[in-house]
């Protein structure tokens, strides 16, 4: 038996890929073993089509002699469409022996977009005459909250199918059912996409519901990102890409002699309105259960009370069908909530304990009629009341009418909200105890990756604030908030926080499907957006301009952090073009190369405290750090020519940087935290310039007396800069650090995700503006990539990237006391763990996975114990253990 195995098997980087956008998908495995230097010799892919007499072999590659064990395309003939593929794996190690692997689930192949058979649906927007108007409701002059669709048809099969598979999706969102049962686990299906460019459908195996006879099939409409409110554009809230929510399916029922059958959404279908009273990310959802419609989903034949769809051509052109490319929405989690107290209103007031996005379940025995009305909010007023001014319009309040038919459990299905509180209005007559309340969570379902613990109080509550806000936020798209009436796609705010996401989660399917929404959101002229998913075609914008410094350059950044990650190449050569045009959108204005034509918006280092950055400096250190990632994304495309032009581009930035920004003094303009942050982790200073510029920064943190004044764009560097210059010490003050402004701050006032404001709520101010105070931002969580990569010691390299050479850096320091770091990289269980004994003493254990290498480089206050013996600078792969002693 081989001591080396394959674990994480992935399909273009997914675990359960759903449809495949491609011809030639890339297998990607992680390895195991418990030996030291464990490495794989040789790998072998089957891919196999899952037929009904068993598994029909399409491609076999061979054994390969390669250590390849990411990103191999698929070789084989063209894989067959609307079909179920399975895979084997056989990877040799170095002792020859041999060992197989199989995925979890199989891979759905999907339809091409000539394959579809389905029209899009929906009910009609003007009634054919003599037919009844349907009871759309004006709640205020803003918004208009309608009734959530039902769609439907029942169909008969003469046999049962050997499979079926339903391919579904829509135009706003869209719960399956098939025969009285609902479909699948997604939530929020199909997600957020520019919905005039593309949508994303999903792929249900749902062979086991079918069956032979009568059939029902039908959906549930939700306006959700489509035709429902997302952001914070008062004029036109609503109805962002269309007017009503709409649906298009293909059920495929393959025959045992291999006739297939299509059930498509067409003119058969039916629709009315039932229980949903309406349903919207910030309104909320209102459910009247009195108007449920009873067996909707089960019933054959044509029902009363139900109307005709309408059969049509989306505007301003039907959007492309494409497979889904990350992981769906889920609920990952359930809390209890636990009664509080009574508000002054008399409604109850529960707490969950922890800041969430997601919603709460509901149950209850009542009468019929009985009205039970629940808020959200993230936080309680000085007065223990709940604090909704920071949500904006978002209303977040959602709606239980009982049927009075024995228990009941509301769930709303089209809405979330970001809370931590509920208040909840009872009837008359019932009490707290009489109901059950929990919070359920919900986000992109990316495997989590991570494990990090310091067995330190603050420290282990702020690596979790940062891995809830990243959960929170990252539900379809990833989110600046999930709570206020915005819960954009903001660029800026993931590129300072996507190094620290890659550690916590797998966000690579995750990024392949956002990039294309924001290079689907680049104007003709090249200018990135601010936010993603964006509209591009309309000139109604979610955002009103696009391509701010450190939000437009986010894509580079973006694929760089990936690039180091994965060791993706064909992410970076997808959208490398993209890149180009962006460089030189910005680059016509500002021929003098200091970027004061920000083209668009200049939000500096946003939200900073202390003294404001120069904008012009800021946005100048960011086209030099975007220029000099232009000239590396390059070098690995090959592009020799096109990585010299970058690197003069970046020498041209830097030298203007300078003359214009630093004073003979080696002051940057300013004198800020953030101007020296960025300039000395962008490279823009050397020699004495740069040690200049360290002592400045020193000087600045000492003066705030040990404090960070930093904004969005200036965090991410705080740490890392400071252990770059030989300063961990003052990196640890800042971590451990319980005054204002600082991490701990937030925690020692209860925060349990990271706050948008180092000042949300202070003791001497109260809350910051309610015009822009989230408490689940996580922007500032960014510091998390250092805790990772210089606390447990743990980061990719540039020279080896996607973890082929392991960067092995620990800070081993006596006030936080040990470390406890697991990271399931894409190439296996990467390892380090500290702990600080006696006498200044520390023991340090090291995993590394097969074929990889670890890269040491100790603290220069430590030593190996044995004093004869010397730090290997290369570790093999396997478990290393260290004694050591302070020098
Ligand atoms: C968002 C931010 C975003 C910023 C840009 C805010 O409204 O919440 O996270 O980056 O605008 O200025």
């Amino acid at each position: 038996m081989s001591g080396l195995s394959a674990l994480d098997l992935r399909v273009e980087h997914l675990a359960e890929p759903r449809g495949l956008n491609t011809a030639t998908p890339r297998f990607s495995w992680a390895l195991a073993s418990e030996r030291m230097g464990a490495h794989q010799t040789a790998w072998r892919i089957r891919v196999f089509e899952v037929t009904l007499g068993g598994e029909t072999l399409l491609w076999d590659s061979g054994r390969v002699a390669s250590p390849q064990s990411q990103h191999v395309p698929y070789a084989g003939p063209p894989l067959p469409r609307d079909a179920v593929l399975t895979w084997q794996l056989s990877v040799w190690d170095e002792t020859g022996a041999l060992s197989d692997a199989r995925p979890p689930a199989p891979i759905f192949t999907g339809l091409r977009q000539e394959d579809w058979a389905g029209q899009w649906i929906a009910r009609y927007f003007v009634l054919p005459a003599g037919r009844e108007v349907p009871a759309d409701t004006i709640y205020d002059n803003r918004w208009q909250a309608r009734p959530a669709d039902y769609v439907r048809r029942s169909f008969a099969v003469a046999d049962r199918p050997v499979r079926a598979l339903l391919y579904i999706s829509a135009l706003g969102l869209y719960e399956p059912w098939l025969n009285g049962q609902r479909v699948g686990e997604d939530v929020l299906a199909p997600g957020w996409t520019d919905y005039h460019t593309r949508v994303e459908y999903q792929v249900h195996d749902v062979t086991d519901h079918v069956v032979a006879g009568e059939n029902v099939i039908g959906a549930i409409l939700g306006e959700g990102w489509y035709s429902g409110r997302v952001g914070h554009n008062q004029r036109r809230a609503g109805n962002h890409y269309g007017g009503r929510p709409a649906l298009i399916c293909a059920l495929h029922l393959h025959h045992a002699d291999g006739r297939v059958e299509i059930i498509a959404s067409d003119d058969q279908w039916q629709t009315r309105q039932g229980p949903i009273c309406y349903s919207d990310f910030l309104m909320g959802e209102m459910y009247d259960a009195r108007l449920a419609l009873e067996g909707w989903s089960e019933r054959p034949g044509r029902l009363e009370g139900w109307q005709p769809v309408e059969c049509f051509v989306p505007d301003p052109r039907p959007p492309l069908l494409e497979a889904a490319r990350a992981q769906p929405v889920r609920e990952i989690a359930r809390l209890e909530a636990r009664f509080l107290r009574y508000s002054a209103s008399g409604a109850a007031l529960f707490d969950l304990g922890q800041n969430i996005a997601g919603y709460c379940a509901l149950t209850v025995f009542a009468p019929a009629g009985a009205r039970f009305v629940l808020r959200h909010g993230e936080i309680l007023d000085g007065a223990g009341e709940l604090y909704v001014a920071n949500l904006r319009h978002a209303v977040a309040t959602d709606i239980f009418i009982a049927a009075g038919q024995g228990e009941e459990r509301f769930c709303p299905r089209f809405t979330f909200h970001g809370f931590r509180y509920v208040e909840l209005t009872l009837p008359d007559g019932l009490s707290p105890e009489d109901v059950r309340l929990s919070g359920i969570a919900i986000s992109t379902a990316t495997p989590q990756t991570g494990t990090l613990s310091f067995g330190h109080e603050m420290l282990d509550r702020l690596v979790s604030n940062i891995n809830w806000s990243q959960r929170d936020n990252f539900i379809a798209v990833p989110t600046d908030c999930p709570q206020r009436d915005e819960r954009y796609g903001w660029t800026a705010d993931a590129q300072v926080f996507w190094k620290t996401a890659g550690y916590f989660a797998d966000c690579s399917a995750f990024l392949a499907k956002w990039m294309l929404d924001i290079a689907d959101g680049q104007s003709p002229e090249g200018a990135f957006p601010d936010v993603a998913p964006t509209k591009p075609l309309n000139p109604y914008r979610l955002t009103p301009q696009p391509g701010a410094p450190g939000w437009g350059d986010a894509p580079i950044i973006l694929a760089w952090e990936h690039w180091l990650r994965h060791a993706d190449r064909e992410l970076v050569e997808a959208y490398y073009p993209a890149f180009e045009r962006w460089m030189a959108h910005i680059g016509a204005p500002n021929p003098d190369f200091l970027r004061r034509n920000a083209v668009y918006n200049n939000y500096g280092d946003w939200l900073s405290v202390g003294p404001a950055s120069d904008r012009t400096l800021v946005a100048t250190a960011y086209w030099y750090r975007i220029a000099h990632l232009m000239e590396k994304l390059a070098n690995v495309l090959g592009r020799m020519s096109d990585a010299a032009r970058y690197r003069q581009l970046a020498n041209a930035i830097g030298d203007a940087f300078r003359r214009e920004f630093l004073g003979s003094d080696g002051r940057l303009l300013g004198d800020t935290q953030t101007a020296y942050l960025l300039a000395l982790d962008f490279g823009l200073l050397s020699g004495p310039d740069r040690d200049r510029a360290a002592d400045r920064l020193v000087a600045l943190i000492t003066a705030a007396d040990g404090h960070l004044q930093t904004g969005f764009l200036g965090v991410r560097h705080l740490c890392p800069v400071l252990s770059g210059i030989g300063r961990d010490d003052l990196a640890i003050d800042l971590v451990l650090k319980d005054s204002y402004p600082s991490w701990g701050f937030s925690i020692g006032h209860g925060a349990t995700t990271i706050w948008e404001r180092w000042d949300g709520w202070t003791p001497e101010r109260g809350f910051q503006s309610a015009n822009m105070n989230s408490f689940n931002h996580y922007a500032y969580g960014s510091v998390g990539e250092w805790l990772w990569s210089r606390l447990a010691g743990i980061d990719a390299t540039e020279a080896a990237p996607g973890y082929r050479v392991i960067a092995l850096s620990p800070w081993f320091e006596p006030r936080i006391g040990q470390c406890e770091a697991r990271y399931r990289s894409t190439r296996g269980l990467v390892e380090s763990r500290w702990q600080c004994g006696a006498e200044g003493t520390v023991s340090w254990s090291v995993l590394l996975p097969p074929g990889t290498e670890g890269q040491v480089s100790l603290p220069p206050n430590f030593r190996l114990a044995d004093s004869a013996a010397a730090m290997p600078e290369r570790l093999v792969s396997g478990r290393h253990e260290f004694q050591l002693v302070p020098r």
